[in-house]
């Protein structure tokens, strides 16, 4: 057989791959000693609950799931105090990024979008043939201005797409102007997956507004990364709907026993919940004490920080913090993030306070 490539679609061939930190992940590999402070994962593992429960299930991993994984929406009904009707479960959040794709956009409909933000959400918007539409937050703060949100919506636009709290910027959009997205007669879609490090949450107005799915992920403050666990709340029609759009059994049984076992175990949540937000006011205090270092308020497991000094270049700090065995997230080339940015990871304290320190060695290089 010859050249197959007549048989490809050239919009999906040409799609990009998301891989951002695949370099950084390969480098880890090779160093596991080296602080993993680039993707904004959980440093202090599962709950022990969990890890037993999926000792426990492993001998029935050769079973499948139950396809209506009505143990899991019994955890997460409990855990968000949304009736189970309103929930559906993805295998991660960013499943819920093909669902919604899949089940509401028409080639040629537009899905608008409030950069800087989460990238894979306009990397699969290519594989539906739907069309991009941005409506940028500009520095100094990035702060939420609806007005240039409204201005930007087209008769093409379908769905709106906000990241609250942000990534990478981790701060929140207002309830306010998000009522006044709410009343257009559009999909809104707010990925909060830093939901537990801001202890704030939209997902209420699901109650109001029928137009609105707001998801989540057990990737961030339960650790869930490898594991795969996200769900969307909304209200019971379009959760019928949109499970329809989602793949038969997204969640694997050992991680739906995992994640029945984590979200029962309250004060693991509160002990994460209480490291991280002390590790992030020490980076926040420690990185804003050193010369030309700025952060940027974060409601999550992250802090953005930008080097304002005129030679500083973040590419070459972040070369630094690897020679020092600390990995962070370079911004260099990320589109709304002009100057010089990384974005670091919560880590362990040690692993904080080692990141200021290979900071100040890279600052005075
Ligand atoms: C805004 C946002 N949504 C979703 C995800 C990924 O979630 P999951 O691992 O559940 O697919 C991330 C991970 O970095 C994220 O920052």
């Amino acid at each position: 057989m010859g050249d197959i490539s007549h048989l490809l679609k050239s919009h999906i061939h040409e799609a990009k791959a998301y891989n951002p930190t695949a370099i950084l992940r390969m480098l880890y590999d090779q160093r596991p000693d080296y602080a993993r402070l680039m993707g904004n994962e959980l440093p202090y593992g599962i709950s022990p609950q969990a890890r037993q429960a999926i000792i426990d299930e492993l001998d029935r991993a050769h079973l499948y799931p139950d396809s209506s994984y009505h143990d899991l929406k019994q955890a997460l009904s409990t855990y968000t105090g949304f009736p189970d009707t309103h929930i559906v479960v993805g295998n991660g959040s960013t499943q819920f990024i093909d669902g919604l794709y899949c089940g509401f956009i028409n080639p040629g409909d537009a899905v608008l979008f409030v950069p800087p933000d989460y990238g894979p959400y306009r990397i699969r918007l290519t594989i539906y043939n739907g069309e991009a539409q941005l409506a940028p937050r500009s520095p100094p703060d990035y702060g939420w201005k609806i007005d240039h949100v409204l201005d930007a919506i087209t008769s093409a636009t379908k769905m709106i797409v906000i990241i609250s709290p942000n990534n990478p910027v981790g701060n929140c959009i207002p309830e306010k102007e998000m009522r006044r997205l709410l009343d257009r007669d559009l999909l809104i879609v707010v990925d909060e997956a830093y939901y537990e490090f801001a202890e704030t949450t939209l997902a209420h107005l699901v109650h109001k507004y029928p137009n609105l799915i707001v998801t989540r992920t057990m990737a961030k403050a339960f650790g869930f990364a490898g594991l795969r666990l996200g769900y969307a709340l909304t209200n019971a029609n379009l959760a019928e709907y949109l499970s329809k759009a989602m793949h038969h059994f997204p969640v694997n049984r050992i991680t739906a026993k995992a994640a029945i076992a984590a979200l029962g175990d309250a004060s693991y949540l509160e002990y994460v919940k209480k490291e991280i937000k002390s590790g992030r006011e020490y980076l926040v205090s420690a990185l804003n004490a050193l010369p030309d270092v700025q952060t940027y308020p974060s409601h999550t497991n992250f802090v953005l920080t930008k080097f304002l000094g005129p030679s500083a270049n973040s590419y070459d700090i972040a070369q630094h913090l690897v020679e020092e065995g600390i990995i962070v997230r370079d911004y260099t080339g990320k589109a709304g993030l002009e100057g010089q940015f990384v974005r670091i990871t919560v880590g362990t304290q040690e692993q904080n306070r080692a990141c200021v320190k290979a900071i100040e060695h890279a600052l005075s290089h």
